[in-house]
């Protein structure tokens, strides 16, 4: 007898975190339908799989219909999709933390889907950034919706695409200083993308349901402030830096014309999110409850800030102390 193969529709599966989540499923053997906007950037993700097994399908994230064509047939559901800025009056972040999950936990609601995962952030609970405020009026949002599905609240991940050490190291290769913004004393628990597909998939799969209904906060092993999240990109790239602290408020000011560029390195809105410590509380669902263990930075940021060393990706002396 064959087992019938369980279908996950992904949400936003053509971004950084939905791709890691994709090619994971693709390796479980699940059937694989990646709900986006524009099929054409989920194509890099089919040779994850066999033959038909990963299926890009175009989805209007402002028609419940076209949300509810996405979701028919699956088994499971996860929701990726977030925005960092907002742009005019269609890319809000009303509209992609709050209305389009809303509409897709009431489509898995309606076509008695079995799991919906859904990634939201962490912090968002003590937050004072619209991202942050979206974010949970988003989760509410969804627990009204589908009581049922497994919220997922990662810190800022780090892996080989990612928008974070890559953006800084980047940003290093050309510029004498950084910014310590508000003195970079905001606390971090940097968590590698991998553990995070991990726990989604976990909220899938978990056997005896445990993860239906609960919310668990996502942070590696590390807890770091800014300057020494920097000094672990200096130490891996080789490429030393000096620190400037701009306070919060000069930061702003220099967010809001930061933040008319097409992709901002910084909004005004972020500069709020630094204000708040990132990390996961003592009483929080996390990893450990999955049997997870999270792997720290330094076991992963080698392998792709090498492209990044001074004197080139093979020069042997680019190790700091
Ligand atoms: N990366 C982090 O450090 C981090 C930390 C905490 C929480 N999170 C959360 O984790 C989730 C995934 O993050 P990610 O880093 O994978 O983000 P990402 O790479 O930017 O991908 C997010 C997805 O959202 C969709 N999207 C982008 N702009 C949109 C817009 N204007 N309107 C509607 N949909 C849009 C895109 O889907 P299509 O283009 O395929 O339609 C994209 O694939 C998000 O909810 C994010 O808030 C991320």
């Amino acid at each position: 007898m064959t087992m019938k193969q369980k279908t996950v529709t992904v949400f936003g599966g053509t971004g950084f975190v939905g791709s890691q989540i994709i090619r994971e499923l693709a390796d479980r053997d699940f059937l694989v339908k990646v709900a986006t906007r524009v099929p054409e950037r989920a194509y890099d993700l089919k040779p994850c799989g066999f033959v038909g097994q990963i299926v890009p399908f175009a989805c209007n994230y402002s028609d419940d219909h076209s949300i509810a064509d996405a979701v028919k047939g699956s088994d499971y559901v996860v929701n990726c999709i977030g925005i960092l800025f907002e742009r005019g009056k269609r890319s809000t972040f009303k509209k992609a933390h709050v209305e389009t999950p809303t509409a897709i936990a009431k489509a898995c609601a309606d076509q008695g889907v079995e799991r919906f995962v859904h990634i939201s952030a962490l912090g968002c609970d003590a937050g004072i950034s619209n991202y942050a405020k979206t974010k949970l009026e988003g989760e509410k949002a969804i627990r009204e919706a589908f009581p049922a599905a497994t919220i997922l609240r990662p810190s800022v991940i780090f892996g080989q695409e990612d928008n974070f050490f890559n953006m800084f190291a980047h940003l290093a290769r050309f510029v004498p200083f950084l910014p310590l913004i508000g003195g970079g004393k905001t606390k971090f628990q940097p968590v590698f993308v991998g553990d995070v597909a991990d726990a989604a998939i976990y909220g899938l799969t978990e056997k005896t349901g445990k993860a239906k209904g609960k919310t668990y906060e996502l942070g590696g092993p590390d807890i770091v402030d800014f300057k020494e999240i920097y000094q672990k990109l200096f130490k891996y790239t080789g490429r030393e830096r000096s620190l400037v602290s701009l306070p919060f408020s000069l930061a702003k000011f220099e967010a809001m014309f930061l933040s008319l560029l097409p992709n901002p390195l910084l909004t005004p809105d972020q500069v709020e999110s630094l204000k708040t410590d990132v990390i996961v509380a003592d009483d929080a669902l996390s990893f450990k409850d999955m049997d997870i263990h999270p792997k720290s930075m330094d076991i992963i940021l080698p392998m792709y800030l090498k492209a990044y060393r001074a004197g080139g990706r093979f020069s042997k002396n680019f190790m700091k102390a």
